[in-house]
């Protein structure tokens, strides 16, 4: 898949459906010559070239010859791989090097490059993996600094994907700090595109938001210390005209749970220019002697062929080369959590009863959410202290019970936080990020503990171990309920404090890659106040992430949706809640388009409410995995289009897809047919919506009959069909 034209020196990574080609030119740079669909055959970018001069395609319509030029050649107008900093070239440098003098003047230049099979290594952060990959490593040094970069570009045999970062090597005698070090640059050489980035809030994660590329600079970034709700490390540009099913797509996201910042500048020569990484905001990291520093690493996936091509590539890379959980394609259990319901208010016979109600409704995992360790009996109290609080709940025999019942059992955590009001806070004031301070900002009555700091992260491991060991829990509900704010550490010196969100994150996946490993059995379920922390990061640990703490359909439909364009559905933590705007009928339907569980007070449940749950679980247990987990998702309504909103899956085998419809506001005597995707021409289908039989060619043509006269809110069709 790597070829290298050793004459024309062009290095094109190529798996038959995408290019990407690299020339190194005589200055020493990496000029990005090709990104996009298959060429095959990259001779082409050699043609007439002279010494000097650029591979085509070049920037630049004119040549200037007055400032500029190092060593014959001007950087601002090329399409490159890492772009200097502190020369002419101002489009915004991926990397920035500071030397002891304090210079800021960086200048990779190539030296060599290898190509092997597999994906690099990266110490200490999540990273892809998996068969059929081959990855090019360029080797190039700082012309004045004794710092080597090393740059990682893999390509992907059967997914249209390119994973790109760097590392970093001091090989001098003298410290250098890196005050900027992205994962990537990508520089295309045309600019008429649509942004699409994915901001919010808590409640409202992943909106759409498309915007075209505009000349200057854009940014998509989160600077909270978590990839956060208010932006996503999601993004794609999209050629204007693309649709779900045509036009160019590329996709970008991060292996990173932490500040990150996409930025696009287009200027005076037309292209466009991206560099992706770790936010630099307040970024500066020491690289002594010796030592190394390694990026998140950046997923691009490219389509020719529209936005779900994309969104499949993204489903089928996380599921198959970033996710690391071994029972990840197994059946999942249907899960009931405590909180809705009860909240903190709960007792021993109070949950034993939820669990017997929760049977009924077809529940596989009963997860026993906040509120059940130290002084834990409302948000003021208790985090940092993870032993069972006796006097509330007496754990083994919920536990027993549930075993009895044929349930799995699960559990709350929030390893990353501290109640002032904790035994931990008295112990040791110190582990507080921002200890030291006048004041340190308070979030849902709790502090951020400093996760810099492995003497705080031994400590909170060797709790949740002793739990773990004691009570042999099958799910962790893992959460992180603030943002960061005073990002200082005591545990550093003065002169490294541009370390400590990083090292927060590196904090994060040193706990729970060690618990990971640990109890490589125990599903982690990932969430931050609802989806605050919904990256490439935590999936690599967690098969799937609470998306949000809104589950009423009204803004369900659009939370679940977008994030079901980056991200595959068996990772969209989705439960049916009691929320009175839409039936429970609904509520189940969309949750089924994503993990599928139940969060209410299930004593309360009406025998007709309880059936119609039970008939969804019905559906979940009969088609979930082989057709929502494992199969195509299809994207035919966007709800941020329209009124309404339709999914469709369909399993690899093609035997089976299920449908979901649904409306947004009330609509009178609507005349619709659903165009079907997907299916096999051929195959006869029998669907559940009027029980008659037709083949995929007819379904994917003249379309599934929903017109109906009155549609209410959220009214909403759920359609199986089978091979018969
Ligand atoms: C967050 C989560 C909720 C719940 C509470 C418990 O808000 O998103 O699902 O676990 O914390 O405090």
């Amino acid at each position: 898949m790597i070829r290298y034209n050793k004459q024309a020196r062009i290095l094109a990574l190529d798996n038959g459906s995408i290019g990407y080609a690299i020339y190194i030119n005589d200055a020493g740079y990496l000029e990005t010559v090709y990104f996009g669909k298959s060429l095959g055959d990259y001779s082409d970018f050699t043609c007439a070239r002279k010494a000097g001069e650029y591979a085509t395609p070049r920037y630049s319509v004119a040549e200037g010859r007055d400032v500029g030029y190092r060593d014959g050649f001007k950087a601002d107008c090329a399409p490159l791989e890492i772009s200097p900093h502190g020369l002419t070239d101002k489009r915004g440098a991926p990397v920035i090097i500071r030397g002891e003098d304090g210079s800021f003047i960086t200048d990779l230049r190539y030296r060599s490059h290898r190509r092997y099979k597999g994906a690099p290594e990266i110490p200490g952060l999540p990273h892809a993996h998996g068969e059929g990959c081959e990855t090019a490593q360029f080797v190039l040094e700082d012309r004045a600094l004794k710092v080597r970069a090393h740059l990682y570009i893999s390509i992907f045999a059967d997914k249209d994907v390119i994973v790109k970062s760097f590392s970093f090597e001091n090989y001098g005698k003298k410290r250098v700090k890196l005050a900027r070090a992205m994962s990537m640059q990508l520089d295309l050489p045309r600019a008429d595109y649509d942004l699409v980035h994915f901001g919010g809030r808590w409640s409202k994660e992943r909106d759409y938001n498309c915007n075209p590329v505009v000349d200057g600079v854009q940014e998509v970034s989160s600077n909270l210390g978590r990839s956060s709700a208010e932006e996503n490390p999601f993004v794609f540009i999209k050629e204007k005209k693309a649709s779900f099913d045509s036009g160019e797509v590329i996709g970008f996201n991060l292996i990173y749970s932490g500040n990150f910042k996409f930025r696009t500048f287009v200027g005076p020569f037309r292209g466009l220019h991206i560099t992706y990484g770790i936010n630099d905001e307040d970024f500066e990291w020491a690289l002594a002697p010796g030592a190394n520093f390694y990026t998140p690493q950046a997923v691009i996936a490219y389509s020719a062929e529209g936005i779900d091509k994309m969104s499949q590539t993204f489903h089928r890379f996380i599921r198959e080369n970033a996710m690391t959980y071994v029972h990840d394609r197994e059946y999942k259990p249907v899960l009931f959590n405590s909180w809705e319901g009860c909240y903190f208010n709960f007792d021993t016979d109070l949950i034993l009863s939820y669990i017997d109600d929760a049977c009924k409704l077809g529940t596989e995992l009963f997860v026993l959410d906040d509120g059940w360790f130290g002084a834990r009996n409302s948000d003021r109290a208790g985090l940092g202290d993870w032993q069972v609080n006796k006097s509330k709940i007496d754990l083994h025999r919920v536990m027993a019970h549930c075993r009895e019942r044929g349930l799995r059992f699960g559990i709350w955590f929030e390893p990353e936080m501290v109640n002032p009001d904790s035994d931990l806070f008295r112990a040791h004031p110190e582990y507080t990020l921002g200890w030291g301070l006048d004041e340190i900002s308070l979030s849902r009555n709790q502090f951020h503990l400093d996760f810099a700091n492995p003497a705080v992260v031994d400590n909170i491991y060797s709790q949740i171990k002793a739990f773990l060991e004691e009570y042999k829990v099958d799910y962790i509900k893992w959460d992180y309920n603030r943002t960061v704010a005073e990002h200082i550490s005591r545990a550093y010196p003065a002169d490294r404090q541009g370390e400590i969100y990083h090292r927060l994150v590196l904090g994060y996946y040193s706990l729970i890659g060690r618990l990971t490993r640990d109890y490589p059995d125990i599903m982690i379920e990932g969430c931050a106040s609802g989806g605050g922390r919904f990256d490439m990061g935590t999936l690599y640990y967690c098969p799937q992430i609470w998306c949000s703490d809104e589950s009423d359909p009204a803004q369900r439909i659009d939370i679940q949706f977008n994030t079901s364009l980056g991200y595959p559905l068996s990772c969209i933590g989705s439960h049916v809640n009691d929320s009175k705007m839409a039936s429970y009928s609904a509520k189940a339907a969309l949750a089924l388009f994503g993990t599928y569980g139940y969060e209410m007070n299930p004593n309360l449940l009406t025998e007709g409410e309880i059936a119609e749950l039970s008939a969804t679980a019905e559906i979940y247990r009969a088609h979930h995995n082989a057709v929502i987990e494992n199969g195509t998702l299809y994207h035919i309504c966007a709800p941020y289009e329209g009124n309404y909103m339709c999914m469709q899956c369909v399993s690899s085998d093609k035997s089976a897809s299920v449908v979901l419809f649904m409306n947004k506001l009330k609509e009178l005597e609507r005349y619709r047919f659903i165009r079907l995707k997907g299916l096999s021409a051929k195959k006869r289908y029998r669907n559940t919506l009027d029980g008659a039989v037709h083949t995929g060619d007819y379904y994917m043509n003249v379309g599934l009959n929903i017109s109906d006269t009155w549609l209410t809110e959220f009214n909403h069709r759920l359609i199986v069909l089978t091979e018969e």
